[in-house]
Order: C-alpha cells, then structure tokens, then sequence
C-alpha cells in the first residue's frame, strides 16, 4: 500500500486486480484498492458500470465530486450531457459500458465544507489505475471505445495524445494486449466550460455519430 514516501512510479493497482472473476467481482475488489493516494481523500472508488456486453464502453477521465459521493460514473453535470448527446447520435446509453481512466476522485479543497475542486490527475495516477481499465475492457470486449477528452486518450494511447488532431475518426491500436477500435473525442465537461457551447456540444454530437455508424447505428 502506498504511504506518503512510497515513489511515485511504485503506484499500481495491479495487486488489488483479481486474478479472476466478472465485472462484478472486479467492482468489489476496486472498493478496496489503495494502488495510489488517491483514494485516501476521495469518499469512494468509482468503477465502471453499464452493459457487460455492450459493444461501445466510453472511457472519461475520473469521477467528479457528483460521482464520488455516489459512487457512480458520469451521474453529474457533464454525464446528463453526455447522456443526452448519446441518445440524440443514436446510441442507447443503456446499451453501453461507461467507466473512467481513474476511478477515485481527484480534487482540492481549500477548508473543509468548501467546494472540491476538480484536479487533473498525474500521468503516474493514470498509469496506476490502468490495471483496472484493462480487465474492463478484456472483459467487456466493446466493439468500439470512445474515448472522452485527453486524460482517457493519455492513458489508453500513450502521453502525446491531443485529442484535437484525431477526434472523430476510428483508429485500431492493440491495447494491453488487444486489439481495440477507438473513438476519440472530448470530454463533455469540456462542452459545458465552453464560450460557445453550442458549437462544442455539436462537435462532440457529430464524433458520437461517427460512432453510431461505426456501429451500423446511425
Ligand atoms: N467526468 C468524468 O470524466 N467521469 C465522470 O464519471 C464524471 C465526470
């Protein structure tokens, strides 16, 4: 278990991953990982949720402060939106597979009882978390991955990702070991801090679409 001298590159979550066992047995196992700090502030792991066979899985960056007091990915501002651009590309979210990159909830908070505030996590928490995401995905075996904002894409393909140069389009990568088709595109809470949000919301609507069809949806 991590304490405040362990390094930074000794994170990993791998032996908190289950050797065997479904979703659901990787979800209890993730309430107790302490594969970085991180879970020491947050309230609680947030693991993926959605259909065990679904052929999209949605990967954002990590549970905001709506998701970790209730312990579910994308129940927040930025997950209503997300829901919305789904349905509205032709994409059932109850039909899909949403998790995140890191599971526990990064922020900071100036005194107790003021807001938390949302922070990004370090390349070494991402790479921490990872063995998670990968048994998700071997588990899942989603047809296709969408790929929410850059945190997600820097960790499924690697720190030079910028999600700007390649959203939108379906790239095939092996990933831990698999062969996997990617949707890159941003991050919804990035639509809602946008001056213009309309446009934004109608690019993130369009690279959805994409996916639909990928998926013979659209
Ligand atoms: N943002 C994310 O990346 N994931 C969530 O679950 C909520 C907000």
């Amino acid at each position: 278990m991590p304490s405040a001298t362990t390094p930074e590159d000794a994170y990993t979550a791998a032996p908190f991953v289950p050797a065997r066992g479904g979703l659901d047995a990787l979800r209890r196992a993730a309430a107790d990982c302490r594969g970085c700090p991180l879970h020491g502030p947050a309230t609680q792991t947030v693991f993926g949720e959605g259909d065990a066979d679904a052929r999209v899985m949605l990967v954002g960056e990590q549970p905001g402060d709506q998701e970790d007091r209730q312990g579910r990915p994308f129940v927040g501002p930025a997950g209503r939106l997300l829901h919305r651009a789904l349905e509205e590309a032709g994409l059932d979210p109850a039909e899909a597979y949403v998790t995140n990159a890191v599971k526990h909830f990064k922020f900071a908070q100036t005194e107790p009882r003021k807001r938390r505030i949302h922070r990004a996590p370090t390349l070494r928490e991402m790479t921490a978390c990872a063995p998670w995401l990968a048994r998700e995905l071997a588990l899942v075996e989603p047809e296709l991955v969408v790929i929410l904002g850059a945190t997600a894409g820097k960790a499924l393909l690697g720190s030079s990702f910028r999600v700007g140069q390649v959203r939108g389009t379906v790239i095939e990568r092996d990933i831990h070991g698999r062969p996997e088709r990617l949707l890159p595109t941003v991050h919804p809470s990035s639509v809602l801090r946008a001056d213009d949000r309309d446009t934004a919301y109608r690019g993130l609507l369009d690279d959805l679409k994409v996916a639909a069809r990928t998926l013979g949806n659209g």
